[in-house]
C-alpha cells in the first residue's frame, strides 16, 4: 500500500509550513517528478513546469489520482529570458509554499569553445537568471507570510571546476552560493532553504548521455533513485543550507553538509562584523 504522509501527523505539519501549493521547475521526469509525488504525498497541489506537455499531463492525472490534489500543468522554456515573469503571472493568486528548482542538467557537456555561445546562454539563463527571478519573487511572499521553503536542485559539480563541465559547474556553484545565503538570512524568518547536491542518480538523461557517450553499463549501472533522494530533500528541508547526496544520509556530525552549515554560520557572523547583520 502506498503510505500517503498527509494522512500522518508530520504530514500535516509538512502541509502547514510548505503549503498549499508546490511549484516544481523541471518536473515532466526523473528527480522533479519523484519530487511532484513526494510533495503530493504530503497533501500539496502541485503546479508542475517543463517543456514536454504530454507528458506533464501525465504527471498531472497520476497526482489527481494517487493522492487527491490539485495539479496545475505551465509548459514553459526555463532558458528564456521572460520564463520567471510568465510562471509569476500564470500562477496567479495561487499560494507557493514550497519551490523546487530541478532543472538544470547540462544538455550540451561539451569543452568551453566547442559550442556556440547561444547554448551557454541558455544554459546560463536556466541556470541562474530564472532561478534568481523565481526565488525572489516566490521567497520574498514566504519571507512575509514567514513561512515557505525553497529547493534547489544542485550536483556536486558546484563544489568545484570539471572538465567538459565548465558552465555546468559554474552555474550549479552559483545557486549553491545564493542557496545558502539565502538559508542564513531566511532562517530567522521561519522560510528553509535546501540545496541537494546530487552525485548520480537514476534519471531518463542521465542514462541517455551515458548511452551518447559510449560508457559501458550505461543502461544496467545501479544507480540512486530519485525517488529516495526527493523523499530524504523534503524529510531533511528544515536542516539546510545544504544536503551533500549520498553522504550526508548516513547523517554523522562530521559530514559534508554540517562543515557546510558551520561554514555559512561562521562567515555569516564574520561579515556582520564588517557589513553588519540587518
Ligand atoms: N541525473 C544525474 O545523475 C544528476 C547528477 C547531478 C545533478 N543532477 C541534477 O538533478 C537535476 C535533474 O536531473 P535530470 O538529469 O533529470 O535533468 P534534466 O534532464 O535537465 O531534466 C530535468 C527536468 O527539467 C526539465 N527541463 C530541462 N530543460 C528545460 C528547459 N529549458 N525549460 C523547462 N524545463 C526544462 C525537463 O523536462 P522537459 O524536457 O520536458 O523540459 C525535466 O523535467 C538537475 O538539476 C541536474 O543538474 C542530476
Amino acid at each position: 500500500m502506498r503510505l500517503n504522509h498527509a494522512d500522518t501527523a508530520s504530514g500535516t505539519d509538512f502541509f502547514r509550513n510548505y503549503g498549499p501549493w508546490a511549484l516544481i521547475a523541471g518536473a515532466s521526469h526523473g528527480v522533479g517528478a519523484a519530487f511532484a509525488h513526494q510533495a503530493a504525498s504530503r497533501g500539496l497541489n502541485c503546479i508542475l513546469v517543463a517543456r514536454r506537455q504530454a507528458a506533464l499531463e501525465s504527471l498531472k492525472s497520476e497526482l489527481q489520482s494517487q493522492y487527491n490534489v490539485e495539479v496545475l500543468v505551465l509548459c514553459q522554456d526555463l532558458s528564456t529570458v521572460d520564463a520567471a515573469e510568465r510562471l509569476v503571472d500564470a500562477v496567479e493568486r495561487r499560494q507557493v509554499g514550497l519551490m523546487i528548482y530541478n532543472a538544470g542538467g547540462d544538455p550540451i557537456i561539451s569543452q568551453f569553445l566547442n559550442t556556440s555561445i547561444d547554448n551557454w546562454n541558455r544554459l546560463l539563463r536556466m541556470n541562474t537568471q530564472t532561478v534568481m527571478e523565481l526565488s525572489y519573487a516566490f521567497g520574498s511572499k514566504m519571507v512575509e507570510r514567514r513561512q515557505g521553503g525553497l529547493i534547489l536542485v544542485g550536483s556536486h559539480a558546484a563544489l568545484g571546476g570539471v572538465r567538459k563541465l565548465g558552465m555546468y559547474s559554474a552555474t550549479k556553484a552559483f545557486c549553491l552560493n545564493l542557496g545558502e545565503s539565502l538559508w542564513a538570512e531566511w532562517k530567522t524568518h521561519n522560510v528553509d532553504v535546501l540545496n541537494v547536491l546530487i552525485s548520480t542518480v537514476d534519471t531518463p538523461t542521465i542514462r541517455d548521455t551515458m548511452s551518447r557517450l559510449g560508457i559501458p553499463e550505461a543502461r544496467t549501472m545501479a544507480l540512486p533513485q530519485a525517488n529516495d533522494i526527493a523523499d530524504t530533500a523534503l524529510q531533511g528541508l528544515a536542516k539546510g543550507p545544504t544536503l551533500v547526496h549520498p553522504d550526508d544520509v548516513v547523517g554523522d556530525n562530521d559530514s559534508p553538509g554540517s562543515q557546510r552549515r558551520a561554514h555559512v554560520q561562521a562567515k555569516s557572523e564574520e561579515a556582520a562584523r564588517f557589513i553588519g547583520d540587518d
